[in-house]
């Protein structure tokens, strides 16, 4: 039986699975890429495309624990500087355009804790962004509705709410620092 391009970029991904390293994270990077070449027609993409999810699972994987997540997100939604905890994660822009920021974490004198806005780049469709565990970023839909795939190689949820180990940063007085404990 033919196999979608959901299935096949799914098996990729199992098959180049490791620890993080240059060549698993290329290795999840171009299946990701091909994820984002299935026809619109595909059965799985049609129906992302009709109902438009704010949020829905796609896949878990039961061995490795990877997750690949889809959103619709509308012109205008931002989401604030945040990392990903232990985890690093590819953003794949399938449909809209969404802008991405990057920042570094300063320490003052003072032991007051302040981002950095590093960059800012806008993804289009059949493109995708890279964060490695530590790095900060934000995002906010520019042209929508965007679809957009987020590879997680763990369960975000799982590291904020038990680990707690996901930061997320508030603005003050134009400043985005982290929140009060
Ligand atoms: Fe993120």
């Amino acid at each position: 039986m033919a196999r979608n391009t959901f299935d096949t970029s799914i098996e990729g991904i199992k098959s180049v699975w490791g620890p993080l390293s240059t060549e698993v994270v290329a290795g999840c990077r171009r299946n990701v890429e091909e994820l984002l070449e299935a026809p619109a027609k595909e059965d799985w993409l049609a129906a992302l495309h009709k109902e438009g999810p704010a949020n829905e699972e796609l896949y878990r994987d039961p061995k490795d624990g990877f997750v690949l997540l889809a959103h619709t997100e509308y012109a205008g939604l931002y989401r604030p500087p945040h990392d990903h905890g232990r985890g690093w994660v590819i953003y794949a822009i399938q449909q809209g355009e969404i802008e991405m920021g990057t920042y570094g974490r300063v320490e003052d004198d003072d032991g007051r804790i302040r981002l950095v806005k590093r960059n800012s780049t806008l993804v289009r469709p059949g493109q995708v962004q890279l964060y490695l565990p530590a790095d900060i970023h934000d995002t906010r839909c520019i042209s929508g509705p965007a679809l957009l795939f987020r590879f997680t190689e763990r369960d975000l949820k799982k590291e904020d709410k038990e680990g707690h180990r996901v930061t997320r940063y508030v603005e003050r007085g134009g400043v985005w620092t982290v929140g009060s404990p």
